[in-house]
């Protein structure tokens, strides 16, 4: 959604706050800004557009102080515009503060506050926490006592920083990410460890209802009914220091170029909860199985290898329509969760649905200290290191890689699964890009892709179209390969590309038939396969693996056809527009 971000220390704030931002900014990406406190007054500057972009043309790390907040926004209340950018100060210019989530009642909170002489310059909900911060700290001349009366009137889920012009920076958390990090030259808060990893490896992380008060000094914490808190520092794993794009020209295709490699690590510190998760599902009167996007996809994948080779019937349920679907959680039954950032609003609260049922939550999460982990009974690691590429790449494969160990387990080892001997198959579809950059110059000006796969591969198609989507803009969908005849048929002519997934195993024939069809209407065929065909316009070879792993395979080169082509079109793949890589609002 959005990022966060505040720095008290030696270093002047304004390039530390920049350069966090920037690499946060995945999670939002439409406007930035940044606030200073410098000579008893604060300081804005804030624009729309990429961190860089601004920074260029305004100059945000030229601004003075060591103490300041940041913020770069995911439009929800108000448009994508200057003054709706972060930070927004109170009306008097002595508080100013930066949102993450959203504030539910603002309206009244707003109505109430102007009716009380505050000023708005905003059309945004985070605005009257600036303003109200300010109401509170007039009264009690107390940034504790402003913050715990502020929070008190706030509904909805947030996290906030707040610059006092006593130099004073206070952060809260309620159901939004909150990071502190403890520095030799300073204090941060952000929402996420990307904000200061250069800075230090040293962090806190506040439980939800938390807040902090920093100054030079030293820093406070307290739960939301004023108590103080103590919580031990962590030190981070060293894998964030992976969060830079190296040789690679994006993040996305870093990622993507990764898999090999991250496959393996995928649950490999959890081996004894692999076999109690096995255990525990095995157990389960009802298997759930939930996600947004890619997670989701993930999630079908799951429902076709647990019931075709374990034999156990598992229900997936895409997250956000969860709270609109009738349900069978009780706690006999079990909900497993993926995610990769574990902080999906629409995963998180149906694992709240499905708790309140006394449904056992198993999570399968790349983010350790996510809220979805915190909420589980047992949270299995991706361990892929951070994904900043909006569109899930490594994260997918890796999501997989638990999930057929999972089966192999339920299944007594039917699979005779490798994940040693699928990383090298992998490897190979990463060795020559070129004929998938020539595909990517046709797919350029295309307006239609249809992904067709039969069985597992169908679940692919899906994860294969909204790559395409996410990254390329072009209209994508996936297909179950059957369905061809009853409706998408009519769609195919001769402006249409349709990529085939067809590996050489038990649904070649068929799709190599729905392929003949699709061609005696017009459409240009783009073929994923082992085996080679003249049906194809295009043949993209993969490597031949067991029938199982395709899915692991195959996903491997629409990735980067996806890539590719948004670079054709001079589209950003790491930052597509309209996005943002970890959703936490509704
Ligand atoms: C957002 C991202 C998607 C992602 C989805 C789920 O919508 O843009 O790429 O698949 O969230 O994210 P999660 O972190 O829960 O896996």
């Amino acid at each position: 959604m959005c990022s966060i971000i505040g720095y008290i220390g030696s270093d002047k704030a304004a390039p530390v706050l920049v350069q966090g931002l920037k690499r946060m900014e995945y999670r939002g990406y439409d406007s930035v800004g940044i606030a200073t406190f410098s000579d008893n007054q604060i300081l804005i500057k804030k624009g729309v557009g990429k961190v860089d972009q601004v920074n260029s043309t305004s100059k945000l790390d030229t601004l003075s102080g060591n103490i300041g907040i940041g913020h770069t926004r995911w439009a929800t209340h108000g448009g994508v515009t200057s003054a709706n950018a972060h930070p927004h100060s109170s009306s008097s210019s002595k508080i100013a503060i930066v949102h993450n989530g959203i504030i539910d009642n603002f309206t009244e909170l707003k109505k109430d506050l102007q009716q009380k002489g505050f000023l708005f310059k905003s059309e945004t909900d985070s605005e009257v926490i600036a303003n109200l911060l300010q109401y509170e700290f007039d009264q009690t001349k107390n940034v504790k006592q402003s913050m715990l009366q502020t929070i008190g009137q706030l509904v909805g889920n947030y996290s906030f920083v707040a610059v006092f012009n006593d130099g004073m920076i206070a952060a809260a958390r309620f159901h939004e990410p909150l990071i502190v990090g403890i520095g030799k030259e300073g204090y941060f808060v952000s929402s996420d460890v990307l904000g200061f990893v250069g800075h230090t490896d040293q962090v806190i992380y506040p439980d939800n209802r938390e807040f902090v008060i920093i100054n030079t000094r030293g820093i406070q914490m307290f739960d939301f009914d004023g108590n103080p808190v103590r919580h031990q520092i962590t030190k981070i794993s060293k894998e964030f220091a992976d969060s830079y794009k190296g040789e690679y020209a994006h993040y996305t295709i870093k990622e993507i170029s990764e898999q090999p490699g991250t496959i393996l690590k995928a649950g490999h510190n959890t081996k004894i909860e692999l076999d109690l998760v096995a255990n525990l599902i095995k157990q389960a009167k009802n298997i759930f199985i939930t996600g947004s996007g890619t997670s989701y996809n993930a999630a079908l994948v799951a429902k076709h290898i647990f019931s075709k080779y374990a034999k156990l019937k598992i229900e997936s349920l895409i997250s956000s329509e969860i709270p609109y679907s009738p349900n069978f959680f009780d706690n006999q039954s079990i909900l497993i969760a993926l995610s990769q950032s574990g902080e999906s609003a629409d995963v998180l609260e149906s694992v709240n649905i499905a708790q309140n049922d006394g449904t056992k939550i198993i999570s399968i999460v790349n983010m350790m200290t996510s809220s979805l982990a915190n909420m589980s009974s047992i949270s299995i690691g991706l361990n892929c290191g951070p994904e900043i590429g909006v569109a899930a790449t490594k994260s997918f494969t890796s999501q997989l890689a638990v999930l057929y160990q999972l089966t192999d387990k339920l299944c007594g080892n039917c699979l005779g699964l490798d994940l040693n001997e699928i990383s090298q198959t992998m490897s190979k579809t990463l060795l020559d890009h070129s004929k998938i950059i020539d595909i990517a110059k046709q797919l350029k000006n295309v307006s239609d892709i249809y992904i067709l796969g039969r069985g597992i591969h169908y679940p692919i198609a899906c994860e294969a179209s909204l790559k395409i989507k996410e990254l390329t803009y072009i209209h994508a969908e996936g297909l179950p390969g059957g369905e061809l005849k009853h409706g998408p048929l009519a769609l195919m002519d001769s402006n249409v590309y349709v990529i085939i997934i067809n590996p050489y195993d038990s649904t070649y024939a068929n799709t190599l038939t729905s392929a003949h069809e699709i061609k005696a209407r017009g459409a240009k065929i783009i073929g994923i396969s082992d085996k080679p065909s003249d049906v194809y316009d295009f043949w993209v070879q993969i490597p031949t693996i067991g029938e199982a792993f395709y899915s692991l395979i195959e996903i491997i080169p629409i990735q980067l056809l996806a890539y590719y082509t948004a670079l054709e079109k001079n589209a950003d793949p790491d930052y597509p527009r309209n996005l943002a890589k970890s959703v936490t609002v509704k």
